[in-house]
């Protein structure tokens, strides 16, 4: 027994240093390169914020135009990776088939292995230009229609609407989309990220390293936590079948989609404005599908508070959120993707910037060593 100490989960392990955002779970606050992403969300376009991420300043308004038109220069996924698309099997989760996907691109592009800051940002707008239109040509598939190709004349989040439906939704729709991808467009060395981090420390390139961040963020204690809220609110049904629902899965010891965080113990400041952006829609909307899975949505998070004092996550309002704009639950964590490519992005080029292998060790605890035996003697 080795009397070092273990960590379990890296829980509060300090890793290495970042500029790119802090997380401060005694206030359960984060900035992006110190500016409250819950100011960002609310003031500014997703595209400045993935601007802010990637180059640590807010920009001018000649440089964002600029930004606008490099992104917009690199949408266009091409016919390749559409038609290697189209050979997917339907009932694949679009995660896998959107990690495929990024895989292809690397393998197509014959400069995958230049690292230089340059070239791993060009790379970095190119997979954050392209990643829409990958979900949303799957997004068609499934329903048998052709994609439809991004247009020059819309903004990141009014052309990824474009490329899913054929139309641009009502503004307030749109703003909660983008602040939904300013909130989750970056968070410290949270598990997708770390791997990201993790395969570039091997000198490995962009492609592999944000292949494998889709991977991790596939799984339900990360981003697809946002679809598993989505489910557990139509296993539910009704605001007035809500509370028993909660104590009786609470009593038998289930764990509740979209509570808790492993840094934030009480609460968190993307919260708030991501449930009021879910509010806002719900008026807009004004069905009574909408108006259910607002009061629905009050009545689980009132309980688990006051049963457990365990807060909502994000991925809590984002879910109904998405699923009241018309995207299908499964595409739920491929748009988390959308906007984490600029934090995932951001970490791979600074970890590129002051390269070292991460490498942890491990406590053994199998058998001690022993001899050999041929294996007739077995
Ligand atoms: N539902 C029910 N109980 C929960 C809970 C949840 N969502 N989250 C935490 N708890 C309870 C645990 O059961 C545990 O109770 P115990 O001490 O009686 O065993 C206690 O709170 C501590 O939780 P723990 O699982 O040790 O925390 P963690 O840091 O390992 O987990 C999460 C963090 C996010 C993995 C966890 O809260 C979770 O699974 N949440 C649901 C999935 C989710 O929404 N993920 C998105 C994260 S952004």
């Amino acid at each position: 027994m080795s009397d070092t100490e273990i960590r379990y989960g890296l829980q509060g392990v300090v890793a290495d240093d970042t500029a790119i955002s802090k997380v401060m779970p005694e206030s359960n606050s984060l900035t992006y390169r110190g500016y409250p992403v819950q100011d960002l969300a609310v003031q500014c376009r997703f595209e400045e914020v993935a601007y802010l991420i990637w180059n640590g300043e807010l920009p001018t308004a000649s440089q964002l135009a600029a930004f606008e038109r490099a992104e917009i220069a690199a949408r266009g996924a091409g016919d390749e990776v559409l038609s290697v698309l189209s050979m997917m099997s339907r009932d694949a989760h679009p995660m896998d088939t959107l990690r495929t996907a990024v895989s292809f691109l690397g393998q197509a592009d014959p400069q995958a292995e230049d690292a230089t800051p340059e070239a791993l940002m060009d790379k970095s707008i190119s997979l954050y230009a392209k990643i829409p239109e990958l979900i949303a040509a799957d997004f068609r598939r499934r329903q048998g229609k052709k994609p439809i190709a991004p247009t020059s004349e819309l903004g990141f989040c009014e052309n990824f609407f474009h490329m899913c439906f054929g139309s641009v939704p009502k503004p307030e729709i749109v703003k909660c989309f983008d602040i939904s991808m300013t909130l989750y467009a970056e968070h410290s060395f949270n598990a997708s990220t770390f791997t990201a981090r993790t395969i570039t420390s091997s000198m490995s390139d962009i492609y592999s390293a944000v292949t494998g961040a889709i991977g991790s963020l596939k799984g339900p204690l990360h981003g697809g936590a946002n679809e598993a809220v989505m489910h557990m609110l139509r296993e539910v049904g009704s605001a007035e079948k809500a509370e028993a629902w909660m104590l009786d899965a609470l009593a038998t010891k289930k764990k509740i989609m979209g509570f808790g965080h492993r840094v934030y113990r009480s609460g968190d400041s993307r919260v708030p404005t991501m449930t009021a952006a879910l509010e806002r829609i719900v008026a807009v909307i004004d069905t009574k599908e909408a108006q259910d899975l607002w009061a629905m949505s009050r009545v689980l998070d009132d309980t688990m508070v006051r049963e457990k004092g365990i807060y909502p996550n994000l991925d809590f309002p984002a879910g109904p959120a998405y699923y009241l704009m018309g995207f299908a639950i499964p595409m739920f964590t491929p748009i988390f993707v959308m906007s984490r490519i600029t934090g995932w992005t951001a970490h791979i080029m600074e970890q590129w910037s002051r390269n070292r292998l991460i490498r942890p060790l491990s406590n053994y605890d199998g058998p001690a060593e022993r001899a050999v035996t041929p294996l007739a003697t077995r």
